[in-house]
């Protein structure tokens, strides 16, 4: 028997035969509903309001835990936790919508030398005759200057009809000894595709390879959110059966084709003129959309299927570009330092010189390296998604509404900057960095981060527990205790990470030169704050700067250039990934660093 859900106000309407989560039914109905721990029923973002109440179906501990007693008058549930057989109306509040965040696809400009992979070159051939009778291959080899070429069977087959229709002439396009596509006229420019697929967001560059200029970029959301904000939520997904690993590999690719050919409508071309491309991301990332298997990387000790780099075909992975041409997938270090990491270092030039450098790539999971002398030594420290707004009652990316910016005078007053400068609606990662730096400036929290509760502000929340208030415009946005303790313990991940590298190659915060912190959320973060919460040792601050998607830059300069394509496989090799869980001083750093 099937029976049918409603999804107001976005009128949408789902026929079903089986009965299934809510949540599910919204994946099935292409609705962005929030969901960042994938439908484990641990993050209470996925609220939904239901007609006619369930009543038959009771409320689930999680969600008496989530929901508060407005959202309960209401008749809102969890859309993970409630499973539907029988009609229903959903109306899906605003907050519960992913929206389009601030996508960051600029990086620190970089001036990029082209010395691209692949090339063209027209070519007139002599023309076949009685007392010349060499095969048109052999033809067109003489006249690419006695290159020893290859080329594939459908290549070869193109050959006679473009040699004779278009009086011996033919535009080579080649890439090393590789002959993989021919065309009738040069190519008015050769394009090329870099991606940084981020667990969060996909930023893409449409760029030039001869001259090594960007043509157009544009940010998309990472389509695989709808099933887990964080990583380990996705590759769970990915295990549970074949066709899950198959759908974030094809949803990924489809949103990756689809930037690309709004990238090539921008400029007049088609995604069949790419004829080259750059894909870069975090390890299971690169698994993604390699179609790898990834549950190597669900469990201890995390080791990834591939760590050299690959260059397969586009078509091997699903990528729409030139037949023929082939997609750059630079090597990963470990199952949590991708290539993405390897990008961040070819763009900040690490290896370069001998300085003592810091680079900070921030996420979900934070990669760090530090330089001294000739060693680059990486770690990645699980800081968890409070930084992008997870885990946070009123959490959210730096989307319009956000909450970006708090200052808060001795009053205990709080002045806010919001995102599009809209009522606020919730906070964002540097928006809770500021507040909680700002708490502890004025002694609202102890050096353990604890609130005092003489804090003016303080109110209690529908559970009885100490909020403060930090914005009632459109609806209360506030912070707990529990907001405070998750951004102490995502910090405090960082702290650890850094402290180790400092131990480890025995360096003091004043020899740092340099501090390059990559990522919107570095962009966005006030460096003062970090300083004072802890995050960020005391530096100078002036060494510190916001290198905007250096990951993103690093695939653009690797795309462009064989040189760098060099430097990144140099790179790779002489990064020393440092495990932090076997660190012996490990614990005791990650200890010091949860403090406020
Ligand atoms: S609690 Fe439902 S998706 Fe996280």
């Amino acid at each position: 028997m099937s029976f049918t859900i409603e999804f107001q106000p976005l009128g949408i309407r789902l026929v079903c035969s089986e009965p299934l989560t809510l949540l599910d039914a919204t994946h099935q109905a292409g609705i962005n509903l929030r969901s960042d721990c994938g439908g484990a029923g641990i993050c209470g973002k996925c609220a939904v309001q239901i007609f006619p109440s369930l009543k038959e179906n009771p409320l689930t501990e999680t969600e008496i835990t989530f929901l508060t007693d407005n959202q309960l008058a209401e008749g809102q549930r969890l859309a993970c936790e409630t499973i539907v057989d029988s009609n229903l109306k959903v109306m899906i509040p605003s907050g519960s919508v992913i929206k389009g965040q601030v996508l960051q696809v600029e990086g620190s400009q970089k001036l990029i030398h082209p010395d691209p992979l692949v090339i063209q070159k027209m070519v007139s051939l002599k023309e076949a005759a009685l007392n010349d009778l060499a095969s048109d291959f052999s033809r067109l080899q003489q006249a690419a200057d006695n290159k020893p070429l290859s080329a594939n069977l459908e290549v070869i087959r193109q050959i006679p009809a473009l040699l004779r229709n278009n009086s011996w002439q033919l535009n080579l396009l080649i890439r090393e000894n590789e002959l993989f596509n021919v065309t009738d006229q040069l190519l008015p420019q050769l394009l090329g595709l870099a991606v940084d697929v981020g667990s969060t967001k996909l930023a893409c560059y449409l760029m030039n390879l001869e001259t090594g200029e960007v043509l157009a970029t544009k940010g998309a959301p990472n389509p695989q959110i709808a099933y887990g904000e964080d990583i380990m939520a996705r590759i769970a997904f990915g295990i549970k059966d074949i066709e899950g690993a198959g759908m974030l590999h094809s949803l990924l690719m489809q949103s990756i084709n689809q930037a690309a050919a709004e990238l090539c409508a921008q400029i007049g071309v088609s995604p069949s003129d790419i004829v080259d491309a750059c894909l870069v991301g975090n390890t299971a990332m690169h698994h993604f959309f390699l179609d790898l298997p990834v549950a190597s990387l669900a469990f201890s000790p995390f080791v990834p299927v591939v760590s050299d780099s690959l260059n397969p075909l586009s078509s091997e992975i699903g990528l729409d570009s030139m037949p023929g041409s082939r997609v750059f997938a630079p090597a990963v270090i470990a199952g949590f330092i991708g290539s993405d990491h390897i990008a961040f270092l070819v763009a900040e030039g690490f290896g370069k010189n001998d300085g003592v450098r810091l680079g900070i790539d921030i996420g979900t999971n934070t990669e760090i390296a530090m330089q001294k002398g000739g060693r680059i030594v990486s770690v990645s420290t699980a800081s968890g998604p409070a930084f992008e707004g997870a885990h946070i009652r009123f959490g959210m990316r730096a989307a319009p509404g956000a909450i970006e910016h708090v200052s808060i005078n001795t009053q205990g007053n709080v002045q806010i900057q919001v995102v599009g400068n809209q009522p606020p609606v919730g906070i964002c990662g540097s928006g809770i960095l500021d507040a909680v730096s700002e708490m502890r400036r004025l002694g609202m929290l102890n050096h353990r981060g604890r609130l005092n509760k003489s804090t003016p502000g303080l109110r209690l929340d529908g559970q009885g527990n100490s909020v403060f208030i930090l914005s009632e415009l459109e609806k209360p946005v506030t912070l707990s205790q529990n907001d405070i303790d998750q951004i102490l313990l995502a910090k405090g991940a960082i702290r650890a990470g850094i402290d180790v590298l400092m131990d480890y190659l025995k360096v003091k915060p004043d020899e740092i030169e340099e501090v390059l912190i990559a990522g919107a959320f570095g962009s966005y973060m006030r460096p003062e704050h970090a300083i004072r919460i802890g995050m960020l040792p005391e530096i100078p601050l002036p060494r510190i700067r916001a290198v905007g998607n250096a990951a993103g830059a690093g695939a653009c300069m690797m795309l462009a250039s064989k040189s760098n394509r060099k430097k990144a496989e140099e790179l790779a090799s002489r990064v020393e990934y440092l495990e932090l869980t076997v660190y012996p001083e490990f614990p005791l750093f990650y200890a010091h660093g949860i403090q406020a």
